[in-house]
C-alpha cells in the first residue's frame, strides 16, 4: 500500500483540468445494460471505482475496452449480452455504488441478485428506499444469505415518493421505469446535477423523462432503448474541482479549475466568496485566489442545490485556517466526521456534538494521519498543504476512487507532495520523487 508525503507551506498557483464526475459516470455506465449493444463514453475518469464498475460489468459479461487509442477517458462497452444477473459480495463490498446495477438488471432481465452493500465509515447506508420504489414497479424481493434477489415479469409504471431525497435511490428507480410500461412519476427525487447527466444519457438512448433537476421526475416508459448513435461525454466532477479551489483558498493561492462546472457549484462558490477569497467565472472555469485573511463561514449541508456533503470535510479542513469559530452541520450522513478526530492530530481546534462542528482557525502541524473515507481524505490533504511540516497520509487508496491523477495534478500547482510505498521512510528534505502517478 502507498502513503502520501507532503510538505506544507507553498501555495497553491497555477491551473489544473477537471475529470468527469465519478457520481455520474458510475449510474452512466451502468445503464448502457438498459440498451443492448455498443456504447461509447468520453471523459470517463481514471479511477479505482471506475475500474470496479467495468470489472463487475464484465463479470455480468459485458467487456470493456478503455482507451483505445482515443485517450484513457474513452471507455467503449458491448451490452449486447447479459450472461449472469449477480453482483457478488467481492465487488459490493469494495464500492457500495454497485447497487445500481439493481434496477437495470430487473429491466433488462426481470431478475437481479446483489450483495447486500454493508456499512461503511459515513454511516448506515440503507437501501430501503431504492427496494420500496422498485416494488412499486412490480418487483419483489427477498434477502437471502447476505443477497438480495429480485424478480419482475413486467416493470409497470407507478407513482412513488421518496422519504428522502436519496441520490442512488433515485437513479436505480429511474434506471427501471424507463423500460416501464406506462407512466411514472418520482416523487422528493434528488435533483443533483449527476442525475441529470444520467437523464441526458438515457434520452440519447431513447428514454422519455421531464423534470431532471427538479424533485419531480416523470418518466414515460418505453418498450426498448439503443445505443446512443454518438459517444457520451461525461459531466466534469463538481467536487474535484472544489477541492482544488479549497487547496487554493488554503493556502493562499490562485487556481484556475479548468471545465469547472460553476453552475452546478453555486453553494460552494458563493461560501468561497463569503470568506473573503475572490471567484471568478470564466468560459475556460473557475478560478479562486486568497491574498488577506480567510473569515469564518458557517456551512450547513443539504441535497442539491445546497452544500454538497462531500464538500463538508474540506471545508472543515479550510476553516482550521479562518480567523475565528465557525460551525459545520452534517444533516445527510450521520457519522461523517471522521476526519476530524486527524485533523485534530494536526493541532486543529475542533468540537463535536452530534452532527455540528464547531472549527476555531489556528495553526496546523504536519502529522501522521489516516484516511477513513475518501472526502476525508481529501481534507487531510488540503490540511497537509497548508500545515508545518511533513505530513504522511495513510491509507491512501481511497484517494484513488475519486481523485483522478491527485499527485500530478498538485505537483503541477506547485505542491511538494509525493506517493511512495508504506514501508518507506523518509526522515529528511523534501518530498522524494513519486513512485508512481495516482
Ligand atoms: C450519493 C453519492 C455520495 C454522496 C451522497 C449524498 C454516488 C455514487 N454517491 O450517495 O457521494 O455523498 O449521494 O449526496 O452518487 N438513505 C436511506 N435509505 C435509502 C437511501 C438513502 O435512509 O434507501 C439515506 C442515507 O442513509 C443518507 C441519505 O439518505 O442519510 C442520503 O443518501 P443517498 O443520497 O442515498 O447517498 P448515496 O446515493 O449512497
Amino acid at each position: 500500500m502507498d502513503k502520501l508525503i507532503i510538505d506544507g507551506g507553498n501555495p497553491l498557483r497555477g491551473s489544473v483540468q477537471i475529470s468527469g464526475a465519478k457520481n455520474a459516470a458510475l449510474p452512466i455506465l451502468v445503464a448502457t445494460l438498459l440498451a443492448p449493444g455498443e456504447h461509447e463514453l468520453h471523459n470517463v475518469p481514471e479511477l479505482v471505482d471506475v475500474s470496479f464498475m467495468l470489472s463487475l460489468l464484465g463479470r455480468i459479461g459485458c467487456p470493456s475496452l478503455v482507451g483505445d487509442g482515443k485517450g484513457p477517458e474513452c471507455v467503449r462497452l458491448d451490452t449486447s449480452r447479459v450472461a449472469f444477473s449477480e453482483a457478488p459480495y467481492d465487488v459490493v463490498r469494495k464500492m457500495r455504488a454497485s447497487v445500481l446495477v439493481l434496477g437495470p438488471l430487473l429491466a433488462r432481465c426481470g431478475r437481479a441478485q446483489v450483495s447486500m452493500p454493508g456499512g461503511c465509515a459515513i454511516g448506515t447506508r440503507p437501501i430501503d428506499q431504492h427496494l420500496k420504489g422498485l416494488e412499486a414497479l412490480g418487483c419483489t424481493f427477498e434477502l437471502d444469505g447476505g443477497y438480495i434477489r429480485g424478480k419482475v415479469d413486467q416493470l409497470v409504471g407507478a407513482e412513488i415518493n421518496l422519504d428522502m431525497p436519496t441520490v442512488t435511490g433515485t437513479e436505480n428507480i429511474l434506471m427501471a421505469a424507463v423500460l416501464a410500461e406506462g407512466e411514472s412519476v418520482i416523487r422528493n427525487a434528488a435533483a443533483e446535477p449527476e442525475i441529470v447527466d444520467l437523464v441526458r444519457f438515457l434520452r440519447s438512448m431513447g428514454a422519455r423523462i421531464r423534470g431532471e433537476g427538479t424533485s419531480t421526475l416523470e418518466i414515460d416508459g418505453v418498450p426498448a432503448l439503443r445505443p446512443a448513435r454518438r459517444p457520451y461525454s461525461i459531466l466534469a466532477d463538481r467536487i474535484e474541482a472544489g477541492t482544488y479551489l479549497l487547496g487554493a483558498a488554503i493556502t493562499g493561492g490562485d487556481v484556475m479549475a479548468k471545465g469547472a462546472p460553476a453552475e452546478e457549484m453555486s453553494a460552494v462558490l458563493e461560501a468561497l466568496e463569503a470568506t473573503g477569497c475572490e471567484v471568478e467565472v470564466t468560459d475556460e472555469g473557475v478560478r479562486v485566489s486568497r491574498s488577506g485573511p480567510l473569515r469564518p463561514v458557517s456551512i450547513e449541508t443539504t441535497p442539491h442545490p445546497g452544500f454538497p456533503t462531500d464538500m463538508q470535510a474540506q471545508w472543515m479542513a479550510l476553516m482550521t485556517q479562518a480567523d475565528g469559530t465557525s460551525e459545520v452541520l452534517e444533516t445527510i450522513f450521520e457519522n461523517r466526521f471522521m476526519h476530524a478526530a486527524e485533523l485534530i492530530r494536526m493541532g486543529a481546534k475542533i468540537q463535536i456534538a452530534g452532527n455540528q462542528a464547531m472549527v476555531e482557525g489556528g495553526d496546523l502541524k504536519g502529522a501522521t494521519v489516516m484516511a477513513t473515507d475518501l472526502r476525508a481524505s481529501a481534507s487531510l490533504v488540503l490540511a497537509g498543504l497548508v500545515a508545518e511540516g511533513r505530513t504522511e497520509m495513510l491509507r491512501l487508496y481511497h484517494l484513488d476512487r475519486g481523485y483522478s491523477h491527485l499527485v500530478d495534478k498538485l505537483k503541477t500547482l506547485g505542491a511538494e507532495v509525493a506517493r511512495v510505498p508504506d514501508d518507506v521512510r523518509v526522515t529528511t528534505g523534501k518530498a522524494p520523487a513519486a513512485t508512481a502517478a495516482v
